[in-house]
């Protein structure tokens, strides 16, 4: 165990204890100055592990005289000693915001009216959008967001959740991992419009907020948000009655093949799999061959949307076969 680990691991034990009632410990002079000595060589514990506001502001390790709130232990219990002394707890300079939101209530149940496509989509639409739970998520200026393309799509494409970008204009996949999602459409010698693309989630996962007000980076949504908004995905389904779905990325994967967490996307990418009784090809996120443009992360999820391809009986030319190679 390195040094941060063994200052968590005492962070650990002191929260057991205090869960026990315990409010003082009493401690050695020798070990109290190990436990300075390494407080001070550690000093990027704080950015190393989520850190609560309650472990910032709390001190851990308090070997203060005993008071009212900190009753002195029976005296068999102590270890005779000089007279204590605060120990200095690591203070977070950098924290790591850690963002929980409320419990959700029970996943909605959606009835779809009669009618055509188009119909059904916009009553399915109104009812998202205005959903107070969905817009409980969203903060102001912000939208829900809902799937869009064709509602007679073979190929459905689900992500996890809308992004920055995504969120402001009110669409999927419109910041610049849409933008890849677009040109990778678009090499299968199709439109954006012809395809269908939606999220798991219908609100960007929150998080704290900066100064200006703007999010702090994107979450991956919690299993009870995804079960939340599963019934407007299914709804969706129903209506576009696609041939097939793309899941893109683990998490996407995650909550349509509902199995728990997946070790690595790697294992099942490029499988067919089922939603119901839909086939579920699971492939990469954009977001990662952003992050890795090497060809060979091009290929991979390529090869994935060549099998899409031909499950959906599109034509194949020796180019297309051939991209990224
Ligand atoms: N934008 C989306 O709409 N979904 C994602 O998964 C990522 C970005």
């Amino acid at each position: 165990m390195n040094v941060r680990e063994q200052l968590l691991a005492l962070n650990d034990e002191l929260r057991r204890l205090k869960s026990e009632g315990r409010r003082t410990v009493t401690i050695s002079e020798d070990n109290l100055d190990q436990l300075r000595q390494a407080v001070a060589d550690v000093t990027t514990i704080e950015t190393a592990a989520p850190i609560s506001a309650e472990m910032i502001s709390q001190p851990l390790v308090s070997a203060a005289a005993p008071t009212a709130m900190s009753p002195v232990e029976p005296t068999s219990s102590r270890v005779r000693q000089p007279a204590p002394s605060v120990v200095p707890v690591p203070v977070a300079r950098t924290v790591v915001p850690v963002y929980t939101t409320a419990p959700l209530p029970a996943p909605p149940v959606v009835t779809l009216p009669a009618g055509d496509k188009t119909t059904r989509w916009a009553a399915l639409r109104e009812l998202v959008l205005n959903h107070p739970v969905c817009q409980a998520h969203v903060r102001p200026g912000k939208q829900v967001v809902l799937g869009v393309g064709d509602l007679d799509a073979r190929i459905f494409f689900c992500g996890e959740a809308p992004g920055p970008e995504d969120e402001v204009q009110g669409e999927p996949f419109i910041g610049p991992p849409g933008q890849l999602l677009t040109r990778m459409i678009q090499g299968m010698g199709l439109k954006r419009e012809q395809v269908y693309i939606t999220n798991l989630m219908n609100w960007r996962p929150e998080m704290a907020l900066d100064a200006r007000g703007e999010q702090i980076g994107n979450r991956a949504p919690s299993p009870e948000e995804i079960k939340f908004c599963l019934p407007f995905l299914r709804a969706q389904l129903e209506i576009v009655q696609p041939k097939l779905i793309v899941a893109l990325g683990k998490t996407a994967a995650e909550g349509l093949l509902g199995q728990g967490p997946i070790k690595t996307l790697g294992e099942i990418r490029g499988q067919w799999h089922a939603f119901g009784e839909l086939p579920l090809m699971v492939t990469y996120h954009p977001s990662y061959i952003l992050r890795n443009q090497s060809n060979s992360s091009k290929r991979m999820i390529w090869e994935d949307l060549l099998k899409v391809m031909e499950r959906v009986e599109l034509p194949i030319s020796d180019k297309q076969q051939n991209y990224f190679l």
